[in-house]
Protein backbone atom coordinates (compact mmCIF):
# COMPACT_ATOMS: atom_id res chain seq x y z
CA UNK A 1 0.00 0.00 0.00
CA UNK A 2 1.43 3.62 -0.73
CA UNK A 3 2.07 5.32 2.04
CA UNK A 4 0.21 8.60 2.85
CA UNK A 5 3.63 10.17 3.81
CA UNK A 6 5.03 9.19 0.39
CA UNK A 7 2.77 11.24 -1.51
CA UNK A 8 4.05 13.52 -4.20
CA UNK A 9 2.77 17.13 -3.14
CA UNK A 10 4.38 18.87 -6.15
CA UNK A 11 1.29 18.22 -8.65
CA UNK A 12 -0.93 20.65 -6.65
CA UNK A 13 -0.52 24.34 -7.98
CA UNK A 14 1.74 26.07 -5.85
CA UNK A 15 -1.06 28.79 -4.71
CA UNK A 16 -0.95 27.78 -1.23
CA UNK A 17 1.62 27.42 1.36
CA UNK A 18 0.21 24.39 3.14
CA UNK A 19 2.46 23.53 6.52
CA UNK A 20 4.55 20.21 6.47
CA UNK A 21 2.64 17.77 8.19
CA UNK A 22 -0.72 15.99 6.81
CA UNK A 23 -3.53 16.07 9.09
CA UNK A 24 -5.16 12.60 8.36
CA UNK A 25 -7.98 12.22 11.24
CA UNK A 26 -9.71 14.32 13.26
CA UNK A 27 -11.93 14.16 16.37
CA UNK A 28 -13.78 17.39 18.24
CA UNK A 29 -10.91 19.89 18.13
CA UNK A 30 -8.22 17.65 17.61
CA UNK A 31 -5.94 16.56 14.43
CA UNK A 32 -3.77 13.83 14.36
CA UNK A 33 -0.95 13.70 11.40
CA UNK A 34 0.14 10.65 9.53
CA UNK A 35 2.60 9.84 11.95
CA UNK A 36 0.05 9.95 14.89
CA UNK A 37 0.96 13.23 16.14
CA UNK A 38 -1.93 15.29 17.88
CA UNK A 39 -3.03 19.35 17.36
CA UNK A 40 -5.12 20.97 19.12
CA UNK A 41 -7.27 22.78 16.58
CA UNK A 42 -8.00 26.67 17.29
CA UNK A 43 -8.23 27.44 13.31
CA UNK A 44 -11.44 25.48 13.07
CA UNK A 45 -10.18 25.29 9.04
CA UNK A 46 -10.88 29.01 8.87
CA UNK A 47 -14.17 29.29 10.55
CA UNK A 48 -15.68 26.59 8.52
CA UNK A 49 -15.45 23.09 11.30
CA UNK A 50 -17.89 24.80 13.88
CA UNK A 51 -18.76 22.04 15.38
CA UNK A 52 -15.40 20.13 15.22
CA UNK A 53 -14.15 17.27 12.91
CA UNK A 54 -16.26 14.04 12.94
CA UNK A 55 -18.95 15.56 14.60
CA UNK A 56 -21.35 12.04 15.40
CA UNK A 57 -24.88 13.88 14.13
CA UNK A 58 -23.07 15.17 11.32
CA UNK A 59 -21.25 11.74 10.20
CA UNK A 60 -24.77 10.04 11.20
CA UNK A 61 -26.65 12.19 8.47
CA UNK A 62 -23.75 12.39 5.96
CA UNK A 63 -23.95 8.14 6.37
CA UNK A 64 -27.64 7.82 6.40
CA UNK A 65 -28.19 10.50 3.21
CA UNK A 66 -25.10 9.34 1.52
CA UNK A 67 -26.95 5.59 0.86
CA UNK A 68 -30.37 7.54 0.03
CA UNK A 69 -29.55 10.14 -2.63
CA UNK A 70 -26.18 12.13 -3.86
CA UNK A 71 -27.14 14.36 -6.97
CA UNK A 72 -30.58 14.91 -8.81
CA UNK A 73 -29.78 18.18 -10.74
CA UNK A 74 -31.95 21.36 -10.13
CA UNK A 75 -34.13 20.31 -12.78
CA UNK A 76 -35.33 17.82 -10.04
CA UNK A 77 -36.15 19.04 -6.32
CA UNK A 78 -34.83 17.47 -3.32
CA UNK A 79 -35.71 17.55 0.14
CA UNK A 80 -32.86 18.27 2.23
CA UNK A 81 -32.55 21.42 -0.32
CA UNK A 82 -36.36 22.13 0.20
CA UNK A 83 -35.91 21.54 4.23
CA UNK A 84 -32.54 23.77 4.71
CA UNK A 85 -34.31 26.60 2.35
CA UNK A 86 -37.71 26.60 4.99
CA UNK A 87 -35.14 26.28 7.99
CA UNK A 88 -33.15 29.21 7.18
CA UNK A 89 -36.24 31.51 5.71
CA UNK A 90 -38.23 30.67 9.47
CA UNK A 91 -34.90 31.49 11.17
CA UNK A 92 -33.43 34.72 9.78
CA UNK A 93 -34.71 37.62 7.48
CA UNK A 94 -34.77 36.01 4.53
CA UNK A 95 -38.31 34.13 2.40
CA UNK A 96 -35.96 32.68 -0.40
CA UNK A 97 -32.36 30.97 -0.40
CA UNK A 98 -30.64 30.47 -3.75
CA UNK A 99 -27.54 27.37 -2.90
CA UNK A 100 -24.32 27.07 -4.32
CA UNK A 101 -20.91 25.52 -2.63
CA UNK A 102 -18.87 28.58 -1.92
CA UNK A 103 -18.42 31.97 -0.40
CA UNK A 104 -17.56 32.95 -3.91
CA UNK A 105 -20.63 31.46 -5.51
CA UNK A 106 -22.96 32.84 -3.15
CA UNK A 107 -21.44 36.57 -3.49
CA UNK A 108 -21.63 36.24 -7.11
CA UNK A 109 -25.30 35.54 -6.82
CA UNK A 110 -25.66 38.21 -4.53
CA UNK A 111 -24.55 40.29 -7.11
CA UNK A 112 -26.18 39.18 -10.30
CA UNK A 113 -29.74 39.37 -8.04
CA UNK A 114 -29.22 43.35 -6.84
CA UNK A 115 -28.27 44.20 -10.87
CA UNK A 116 -30.97 42.32 -11.99
CA UNK A 117 -33.90 43.45 -9.69
CA UNK A 118 -33.11 47.07 -10.65
CA UNK A 119 -32.92 45.92 -14.45
CA UNK A 120 -36.72 44.04 -14.24
CA UNK A 121 -38.21 46.67 -12.76
CA UNK A 122 -36.52 48.96 -16.19
CA UNK A 123 -34.00 50.54 -14.15
CA UNK A 124 -30.55 48.82 -16.20
CA UNK A 125 -28.76 52.21 -15.01
CA UNK A 126 -28.86 51.01 -11.63
CA UNK A 127 -25.84 48.61 -11.41
CA UNK A 128 -23.06 50.19 -9.83
CA UNK A 129 -22.05 48.55 -6.23
CA UNK A 130 -20.40 50.36 -3.16
CA UNK A 131 -17.72 48.27 -1.69
CA UNK A 132 -15.00 49.17 0.94
CA UNK A 133 -11.65 49.52 2.10
CA UNK A 134 -9.84 46.74 3.68
CA UNK A 135 -12.72 44.45 2.29
CA UNK A 136 -12.34 40.68 1.63
CA UNK A 137 -14.92 38.43 -0.50
CA UNK A 138 -13.13 35.98 -2.16
CA UNK A 139 -11.22 35.28 -5.35
CA UNK A 140 -13.29 34.90 -8.37
CA UNK A 141 -12.94 37.90 -10.43
CA UNK A 142 -16.46 39.36 -8.84
CA UNK A 143 -14.83 38.94 -5.15
CA UNK A 144 -10.99 39.80 -6.12
CA UNK A 145 -13.28 43.18 -7.78
CA UNK A 146 -15.04 44.09 -4.77
CA UNK A 147 -12.39 43.46 -2.38
CA UNK A 148 -9.34 45.80 -1.71
CA UNK A 149 -6.16 44.26 -1.80
CA UNK A 150 -4.09 44.68 -4.46
CA UNK A 151 -2.07 41.92 -4.20
CA UNK A 152 -5.18 39.56 -5.06
CA UNK A 153 -6.20 42.06 -8.15
CA UNK A 154 -2.09 42.47 -9.74
CA UNK A 155 -2.04 40.30 -12.80
CA UNK A 156 -5.61 39.21 -12.99
CA UNK A 157 -7.15 42.33 -15.02
CA UNK A 158 -9.43 43.65 -16.68
CA UNK A 159 -11.53 43.47 -13.89
CA UNK A 160 -15.33 44.20 -13.59
CA UNK A 161 -16.87 47.20 -13.87
CA UNK A 162 -19.31 49.30 -11.94
CA UNK A 163 -17.69 49.26 -8.73
CA UNK A 164 -17.49 52.42 -6.15
CA UNK A 165 -15.21 52.35 -3.15
CA UNK A 166 -15.94 53.61 0.04
CA UNK A 167 -13.99 53.63 3.48
CA UNK A 168 -15.20 51.18 6.10
CA UNK A 169 -16.89 52.56 9.29
CA UNK A 170 -17.41 56.28 7.20
CA UNK A 171 -20.52 56.52 6.36
CA UNK A 172 -19.94 60.04 4.88
CA UNK A 173 -17.64 58.39 2.62
CA UNK A 174 -20.73 56.24 1.63
CA UNK A 175 -22.95 59.24 0.87
CA UNK A 176 -19.96 60.39 -1.49
CA UNK A 177 -20.28 57.86 -3.74
CA UNK A 178 -23.67 56.71 -3.44
CA UNK A 179 -25.86 57.40 -6.31
CA UNK A 180 -28.93 56.99 -8.83
CA UNK A 181 -26.80 54.11 -10.50
CA UNK A 182 -26.28 52.80 -6.87
CA UNK A 183 -27.86 49.27 -7.15
CA UNK A 184 -26.16 47.78 -3.73
CA UNK A 185 -24.04 48.71 -0.94
CA UNK A 186 -22.00 45.13 -0.50
CA UNK A 187 -20.21 45.09 2.96
CA UNK A 188 -18.92 42.30 5.61
CA UNK A 189 -20.44 43.49 8.98
CA UNK A 190 -17.33 42.45 10.29
CA UNK A 191 -14.24 42.28 8.68
CA UNK A 192 -12.66 38.67 8.49
CA UNK A 193 -9.76 38.24 6.58
CA UNK A 194 -8.65 42.08 7.46
CA UNK A 195 -8.26 41.21 11.40
CA UNK A 196 -11.83 41.31 13.15
CA UNK A 197 -12.75 45.05 12.64
CA UNK A 198 -16.56 45.28 13.76
CA UNK A 199 -18.63 48.10 11.59
CA UNK A 200 -19.95 50.16 14.18
CA UNK A 201 -23.25 50.24 15.05
CA UNK A 202 -23.94 53.53 14.01
CA UNK A 203 -22.37 53.04 10.31
CA UNK A 204 -24.38 49.99 9.58
CA UNK A 205 -28.06 51.77 10.84
CA UNK A 206 -26.68 54.42 8.26
CA UNK A 207 -26.32 51.94 5.25
CA UNK A 208 -29.56 50.66 5.91
CA UNK A 209 -30.95 54.45 6.17
CA UNK A 210 -29.33 55.29 3.44
CA UNK A 211 -29.73 51.97 0.94
CA UNK A 212 -33.53 52.70 1.86
CA UNK A 213 -33.42 56.87 1.06
CA UNK A 214 -31.92 55.63 -2.28
CA UNK A 215 -33.25 53.02 -3.68
CA UNK A 216 -30.47 50.51 -3.21
CA UNK A 217 -30.37 46.97 -1.86
CA UNK A 218 -27.62 46.23 1.37
CA UNK A 219 -26.02 43.00 1.06
CA UNK A 220 -23.66 41.58 3.81
CA UNK A 221 -21.22 38.77 2.80
CA UNK A 222 -21.76 36.74 6.04
CA UNK A 223 -19.49 33.94 4.40
CA UNK A 224 -17.29 33.94 7.61
CA UNK A 225 -19.00 35.66 10.17
CA UNK A 226 -22.56 33.47 9.94
CA UNK A 227 -23.03 30.68 11.60
CA UNK A 228 -23.04 30.91 15.43
CA UNK A 229 -19.14 32.47 14.96
CA UNK A 230 -19.98 35.95 17.13
CA UNK A 231 -22.55 34.51 19.49
CA UNK A 232 -25.70 34.69 16.99
CA UNK A 233 -27.27 32.37 14.13
CA UNK A 234 -26.21 35.38 11.89
CA UNK A 235 -24.05 38.61 12.55
CA UNK A 236 -26.84 40.80 11.33
CA UNK A 237 -29.31 40.13 14.43
CA UNK A 238 -26.59 41.59 17.07
CA UNK A 239 -26.34 44.68 15.30
CA UNK A 240 -30.57 44.34 14.67
CA UNK A 241 -30.26 45.41 11.20
CA UNK A 242 -31.33 43.73 8.19
CA UNK A 243 -30.00 43.08 5.31
CA UNK A 244 -31.53 42.95 2.14
CA UNK A 245 -29.46 40.01 0.55
CA UNK A 246 -26.66 37.94 2.74
CA UNK A 247 -24.58 35.63 1.90
CA UNK A 248 -23.40 32.37 3.77
CA UNK A 249 -20.94 29.57 3.39
CA UNK A 250 -17.67 28.30 5.86
CA UNK A 251 -19.70 27.41 8.76
CA UNK A 252 -22.76 26.40 7.15
CA UNK A 253 -21.92 23.22 6.30
CA UNK A 254 -19.44 22.65 9.04
CA UNK A 255 -16.77 21.25 6.69
CA UNK A 256 -18.74 19.90 3.52
CA UNK A 257 -19.06 22.42 0.60
CA UNK A 258 -21.85 24.68 0.95
CA UNK A 259 -22.70 28.50 -0.16
CA UNK A 260 -26.27 30.28 0.67
CA UNK A 261 -27.57 33.59 -1.02
CA UNK A 262 -30.42 34.85 1.27
CA UNK A 263 -33.12 37.19 0.51
CA UNK A 264 -36.66 38.63 0.33
CA UNK A 265 -39.72 37.34 -1.10
CA UNK A 266 -39.59 40.38 -3.58
CA UNK A 267 -35.71 40.45 -4.67
CA UNK A 268 -35.54 36.45 -5.54
CA UNK A 269 -37.97 37.40 -8.12
CA UNK A 270 -35.76 38.75 -10.41
CA UNK A 271 -33.94 35.21 -10.17
CA UNK A 272 -36.25 33.28 -12.54
CA UNK A 273 -35.96 30.16 -14.10
CA UNK A 274 -32.83 30.30 -16.71
CA UNK A 275 -31.54 33.22 -14.82
CA UNK A 276 -29.05 32.07 -12.80
CA UNK A 277 -28.00 28.42 -11.59
CA UNK A 278 -25.31 26.06 -9.74
CA UNK A 279 -24.92 22.25 -10.86
CA UNK A 280 -23.81 21.21 -7.47
CA UNK A 281 -25.63 23.88 -5.85
CA UNK A 282 -28.14 22.44 -2.79
CA UNK A 283 -27.09 18.69 -3.55
CA UNK A 284 -28.99 16.50 -1.30
CA UNK A 285 -25.56 15.52 0.63
CA UNK A 286 -24.41 19.11 1.73
CA UNK A 287 -27.77 20.46 2.52
CA UNK A 288 -28.59 17.13 4.70
CA UNK A 289 -25.43 18.04 6.41
CA UNK A 290 -26.15 21.61 7.04
CA UNK A 291 -29.81 21.19 8.44
CA UNK A 292 -27.98 19.50 11.20
CA UNK A 293 -25.05 22.43 11.49
CA UNK A 294 -28.07 25.00 11.44
CA UNK A 295 -30.27 22.78 14.16
CA UNK A 296 -27.60 22.30 16.41
CA UNK A 297 -25.95 25.92 16.24
CA UNK A 298 -29.16 27.36 16.63
CA UNK A 299 -29.50 26.08 20.17
CA UNK A 300 -29.25 28.78 22.73
CA UNK A 301 -26.67 26.25 24.71
CA UNK A 302 -24.07 26.48 21.70
CA UNK A 303 -25.02 30.93 21.28
CA UNK A 304 -24.24 31.04 25.00
CA UNK A 305 -21.36 28.37 24.94
CA UNK A 306 -20.02 30.96 22.11
CA UNK A 307 -20.25 33.84 24.20
CA UNK A 308 -18.27 31.92 27.46
CA UNK A 309 -15.80 30.24 25.95
CA UNK A 310 -14.77 33.95 23.68
CA UNK A 311 -14.73 35.27 27.67
CA UNK A 312 -12.25 32.53 28.44
CA UNK A 313 -10.09 32.87 25.22
CA UNK A 314 -9.88 36.79 26.19
CA UNK A 315 -8.50 35.99 29.68
CA UNK A 316 -6.43 33.64 28.33
CA UNK A 317 -4.83 35.47 25.55
CA UNK A 318 -4.53 38.60 28.31
CA UNK A 319 -2.82 36.62 31.09
CA UNK A 320 0.02 35.59 28.28
CA UNK A 321 -0.07 38.77 26.72
CA UNK A 322 0.76 40.47 30.22
CA UNK A 323 2.96 37.58 30.95
CA UNK A 324 5.31 37.86 28.31
CA UNK A 325 4.45 41.27 26.58
CA UNK A 326 2.77 39.81 23.77
CA UNK A 327 0.24 41.23 22.07
CA UNK A 328 -0.62 45.05 20.91
CA UNK A 329 -4.07 44.61 20.78
CA UNK A 330 -6.56 41.43 21.24
CA UNK A 331 -10.11 42.03 18.98
CA UNK A 332 -12.63 39.68 19.24
CA UNK A 333 -16.37 38.79 17.79
CA UNK A 334 -17.11 35.81 19.42
CA UNK A 335 -14.83 32.60 18.79
CA UNK A 336 -13.30 34.84 15.61
CA UNK A 337 -10.36 36.27 17.37
CA UNK A 338 -7.62 38.24 16.58
CA UNK A 339 -4.10 39.11 18.10
CA UNK A 340 -1.86 41.58 17.14
CA UNK A 341 2.09 40.63 18.29
CA UNK A 342 4.09 43.64 19.20
CA UNK A 343 7.11 42.12 17.69
CA UNK A 344 6.89 38.07 16.85
CA UNK A 345 5.89 37.55 13.06
CA UNK A 346 2.85 35.65 12.71
CA UNK A 347 4.38 32.84 10.01
CA UNK A 348 6.71 32.43 13.18
CA UNK A 349 4.45 31.83 15.56
CA UNK A 350 2.27 29.76 13.76
CA UNK A 351 5.04 27.30 12.74
CA UNK A 352 6.37 27.53 16.36
CA UNK A 353 2.87 26.43 17.02
CA UNK A 354 2.68 23.97 14.57
CA UNK A 355 5.64 22.10 16.27
CA UNK A 356 4.30 22.13 19.82
CA UNK A 357 0.88 20.90 18.47
CA UNK A 358 -1.55 23.81 18.19
CA UNK A 359 -2.78 24.89 14.74
CA UNK A 360 -3.87 28.76 14.69
CA UNK A 361 -4.33 30.63 11.08
CA UNK A 362 -2.85 34.38 9.62
CA UNK A 363 -5.08 37.08 9.20
CA UNK A 364 -4.27 40.03 7.02
CA UNK A 365 -1.06 42.01 8.51
CA UNK A 366 2.38 40.29 9.26
CA UNK A 367 1.79 39.95 12.83
CA UNK A 368 -1.78 39.33 13.30
CA UNK A 369 -3.01 35.43 13.97
CA UNK A 370 -6.47 34.59 13.81
CA UNK A 371 -8.41 32.17 16.38
CA UNK A 372 -11.85 30.79 14.96
CA UNK A 373 -12.02 27.53 16.33
CA UNK A 374 -15.20 25.17 16.77
CA UNK A 375 -17.86 26.56 18.48
CA UNK A 376 -18.43 23.97 20.59
CA UNK A 377 -14.47 22.98 21.81
CA UNK A 378 -14.07 21.86 25.21
CA UNK A 379 -12.72 23.91 28.38
CA UNK A 380 -10.39 20.89 28.54
CA UNK A 381 -9.04 21.27 24.74
CA UNK A 382 -8.86 25.24 25.13
CA UNK A 383 -6.53 24.56 28.35
CA UNK A 384 -4.44 22.37 26.45
CA UNK A 385 -3.92 24.59 23.65
CA UNK A 386 -2.96 27.41 26.03
CA UNK A 387 -0.21 25.19 27.20
CA UNK A 388 0.95 25.05 23.71
CA UNK A 389 0.52 27.95 22.91
CA UNK A 390 2.48 29.26 26.06
CA UNK A 391 5.27 26.42 25.05
CA UNK A 392 5.59 28.59 20.98
CA UNK A 393 6.12 31.69 22.58
CA UNK A 394 8.92 30.51 25.04
CA UNK A 395 9.99 29.15 22.00
CA UNK A 396 10.29 32.00 20.30
CA UNK A 397 11.53 33.96 23.44
C1 LIG B 1 -16.07 37.35 4.03
C2 LIG B 1 -15.75 36.31 3.01
N1 LIG B 1 -16.44 36.29 1.86
C3 LIG B 1 -16.20 35.38 0.90
C4 LIG B 1 -15.21 34.43 1.05
C5 LIG B 1 -14.94 33.44 -0.04
O1 LIG B 1 -15.43 32.21 0.33
P1 LIG B 1 -14.96 30.87 -0.43
O2 LIG B 1 -13.51 30.74 -0.24
O3 LIG B 1 -15.80 29.79 0.23
O4 LIG B 1 -15.35 31.00 -1.85
C6 LIG B 1 -14.47 34.42 2.24
C7 LIG B 1 -13.40 33.42 2.43
O5 LIG B 1 -12.55 33.54 3.28
C8 LIG B 1 -14.74 35.38 3.24
O6 LIG B 1 -14.05 35.41 4.38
Amino acid sequence: MTKINSINRTSLMPNYAPASFIPVKGKKSVLWDEQGKDYIDFGGGIAVTCLGHSHPQLNKVLKEQSKKLWHVSNYLYNKPALELSKMLADKTFADKVFFSNSGNEANEAAIKLARKYYFDQGKPEKHEIIVFTNAFHGRSMLNITAGDSKFQKTGFGPLLQGFKRAKFNDLNSVKKVVSKKTAAIFVEPILGESGIIRAENPFLEGLRKLANEKDCLLIFDEVQSGIGRTGTLMTYMGYGVKPDISTLAKGLGGGIPIGATLTTGKIAKAFQPGTHGSTFGGNPLACEVAKKVVEIVSSQKVLKGVMKKTFNFHEKLNKLSEKYNLFEDVRSAGLWICCDFKKIKAKDFIDACYKKGLILVQAAGEKTIRIAPSLIISEKEIEEGFKRFEKAVKALK
